[in-house]
């Protein structure tokens, strides 16, 4: 699993990297630009756009299209060159440096969202701490309001273990990718949609 360290060494050559893995259909990354974009869409196209929240944003290839549609954009990431790439982009964000292991940094966890975007981090929590994790997160986010987590993720544990066999030594063991049936038991709201072998979308409407 990549600290924070990691983050800082890879964010110089990120956006590349996962570009190629998402163009030549290959895990982990194959779909992530139709899961981005299907985050992107219809919240660019509300007429009113409030304040949404990254989790994890990276490098913001997602967050600074929703930046630029006129959101007030909030965001935690722990890897400082992350961060700094972010903020050139976004320089009216407010974007925080925290390990979200330890949940939302205070500033976080006092505002409210119309939107909360995850993409590719949140795999970085074991099933039970993103049960926690997004109990926390629920009461923040405005009526009216959505969660999308963009990221590796199955609709069942059948179907994480065939990719698994399928990548063998490609499959990175220390990441905790989602299972669509497992998590919906304890959030009955959220759906499903797939964009490739291993990226899928989770969404829950308030
Ligand atoms: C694979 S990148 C995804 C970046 C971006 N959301 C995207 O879709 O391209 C994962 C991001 O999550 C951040 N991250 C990973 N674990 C984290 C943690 N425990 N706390 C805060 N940020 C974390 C990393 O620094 C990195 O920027």
């Amino acid at each position: 699993m990549l600290d924070s360290k990691g983050f800082d060494s890879w964010s110089g050559t990120y956006d590349q990297n996962v570009r190629e893995t998402d163009e030549s259909g290959r895990y982990p990354f194959a779909g992530y630009d139709a899961v981005l974009d299907e985050i992107a869409r219809p919240l660019a196209a509300r007429p009113e756009k409030g304040n949404l929240l990254d989790i994890g944003f990276g490098t913001a290839v997602l967050t600074e299209r929703l930046y630029r549609a006129g959101y007030t954009v909030y965001g935690q990431d722990f890897s400082p060159k992350m961060a700094a790439l972010a903020r050139e982009k976004m320089p009216g964000a407010k974007l925080f440096t925290g390990d979200f292991t330890a949940g939302l940094v205070p500033e976080l966890m006092a505002a409210r969202y119309d939107a909360v975007i995850a993409t590719y981090s949140l795999h970085h929590l074991d099933s039970r701490q993103k049960v926690d994790f997004l109990r926390a997160l629920l009461p923040l986010i405005n009526t009216g309001g959505a969660l999308y987590i963009g990221d590796v993720a199955f609709r069942t544990r059948a179907e994480l273990e065939a990719c698994r066999t399928a990548e063998g030594d490609r499959w990175d063991p220390d990441e905790y990718y989602f299972v669509y049936d497992e998590l919906r038991k304890e959030f009955p709201a959220l759906t499903f949609t797939p964009f490739s072998g291993c990226a899928g979308l989770l969404s829950l409407q308030k």
